[in-house]
């Protein structure tokens, strides 16, 4: 109960002591049978391996209420028949259209930025930014003026949601009050925005090779496309908006970086140029650069579990193996991996240039798992659909604003992090723009 509550109260904390035990350690959660993993080769075996370790864990099973058997939380054949569906919505083609859109909703919030003198919650803002960009490119709608809505409820969902999984009792879901009776409420709020979003698109009868289309031609019934567009709601615009705001937090406090972005979008010619340039693969290595550390400190999707389907054996390199029994939850910390003191040189340092230098210059480019413990999108036939989308979105919207407006903090901010299904900001992250004299002359 002791680690149990440790763990309900500061999981990053506990779970990154956890890590300094070894590469697997057996948790004590009684009433839970939980194993940690830290290993990379671990890691990787353990989610290259969708039948041995399955998604039919307890958290799983309470993000299912939310989620139902959308494309995140279904299994076998039914998930196997949502990513083939999803698929053509991700290949390079329709990345390649997406990335006007994301270029047009940065540049319209870096107008907005710039005609104005007060302060800005720079969470809020990545937020509604990765709401739009979300909604238009792939369910070619604005959701206008349910933007407000969403990120409340979802604030109710993040946090009751920490508070349920923890609690030692077999169904928390399933409470009539506290935690649970938020949640719920919370779930039926986007219920309401989502039903409202196909409803205006059934109305509309238009044709489109957007994803809501490709359900709404598809077999899925009413509750599976539910299923699906909250999930794809939730799951792209909340993990890439945190990711958003904690380097918007490192760029405005690392000059050097942001100044290495503003270099290289001044050679693509501007703004335009990362238009122009920016879906291929190397044209802003900075900009990427800082996107990958800023993945590493803070993984939105910051852990991972998976049930073991039958009682085995784990086998971390270099030390003896540890015995799981059927039903163990083995948990896999990204955030606590991602800052493990045996893979990285000066772990907690944000130091996006590790990513351009070799690894016999101290850096780690071209290392993957399972030599690097680097996982912020999986790995595996479970690997995060939208990583592409992601990096796309992030390098467009820090390659455009941090070219387009001169921003600086507001001082004395205690800025820390609150671990719910994502990793967000424990509150608002206020910035103002710092010079309109400046900002003028980068808008010219
Ligand atoms: C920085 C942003 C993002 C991060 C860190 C992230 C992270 C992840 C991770 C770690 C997983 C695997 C979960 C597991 O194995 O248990 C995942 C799955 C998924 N992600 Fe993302 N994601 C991001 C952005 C997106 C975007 C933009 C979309 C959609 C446009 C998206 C849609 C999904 C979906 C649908 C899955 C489930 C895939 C499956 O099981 O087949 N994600 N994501």
């Amino acid at each position: 109960m002791g680690q149990l509550l440790a763990l309900r109260r500061d999981p990053l904390g506990t779970l990154m002591q956890a890590q300094s035990f070894g590469p697997v350690v057996p948790l004590q959660l009684e009433p839970f049978d939980v194993v940690a993993i830290f290993d990379a080769g671990v890691a990787h075996h353990v989610l290259h391996d969708p039948d041995a370790y399955t998604k039919g864990t307890r958290v799983q099973r309470v993000m299912r209420t939310l989620l139902g058997n959308g494309l995140l939380t279904a299994q076998g054949a039914e998930w196997r028949a949502r990513r083939r569906l999803a698929q053509p919505a991700f290949r390079k083609p329709r990345l390649a259209a997406y990335t006007q859109i994301m270029h047009d909703v940065s540049r319209q919030f870096a107008d907005r930025w710039r005609a104005t003198t007060d302060p800005l919650d720079l969470n809020r803002e990545m937020m509604r930014l990765a709401l739009q960009i979300a909604s238009r490119c792939l369910f070619d709608d604005q959701l206008e003026g349910q933007a407000e809505d969403l990120d409340q409820a979802m604030g109710r969902i993040l946090a009751s949601f920490q508070r349920m999984v923890t609690q030692p009792v077999a169904r928390p879901e399933a409470i009539p009050f506290g935690p649970a009776a938020t949640y719920r409420r919370a779930i039926s709020e986007i219920d309401a925005i989502v039903a409202d979003l196909v409803a205006r698109r059934r109305a509309r009868g238009s044709d489109g090779d957007d994803l809501l289309h490709l359900w709404l031609h598809s077999d899925l019934d009413d509750e599976a496309i539910r299923d699906e567009v909250v999930t794809m709601l939730l799951a792209a615009h909340e993990t890439t908006a945190n990711a958003l705001t904690w380097a918007w937090l490192h760029l405005l406090r690392y000059p050097d970086a942001l100044r290495a972005i503003r270099d290289e979008v001044a050679e693509l010619g501007g703004p335009e140029g990362v238009l122009e340039l920016s879906p291929r693969a190397g044209a802003l290595p900075w900009t990427d650069a800082v996107v990958a550390e800023t993945l590493r400190l803070y993984p939105p999707a910051w852990a991972t579990g998976r049930s073991c389907a039958a009682a085995g054996e784990l086998h971390p390199e270099g030390h003896s193996s540890v015995p799981v029994r059927q039903g163990t939850v083995l948990l896999m910390c990204f955030y606590a991996m991602h800052r493990s003191p045996r893979a990285w040189t000066h772990p907690e340092g944000f130091d996006p240039g590790r990513w351009l230098r070799a690894p016999s210059s101290g850096g780690v480019k071209g290392l993957t798992l399972p030599e690097l413990p680097y996982v912020p999108f999986g790995t595996g036939q479970r690997k995060c659909i939208g990583s592409h989308f992601a990096t796309l979105e992030a390098r467009i919207a820090l390659a455009t604003l941090a070219s387009s407006v001169d921003l600086a903090l507001e001082p004395a901010q205690q800025i820390s992090t609150a671990p719910a299904i994502t990793l967000r900001p424990d509150g608002p992250v206020w910035a103002r723009v710092s010079d309109p004299q400046t900002h003028h002359q980068m808008a010219r």
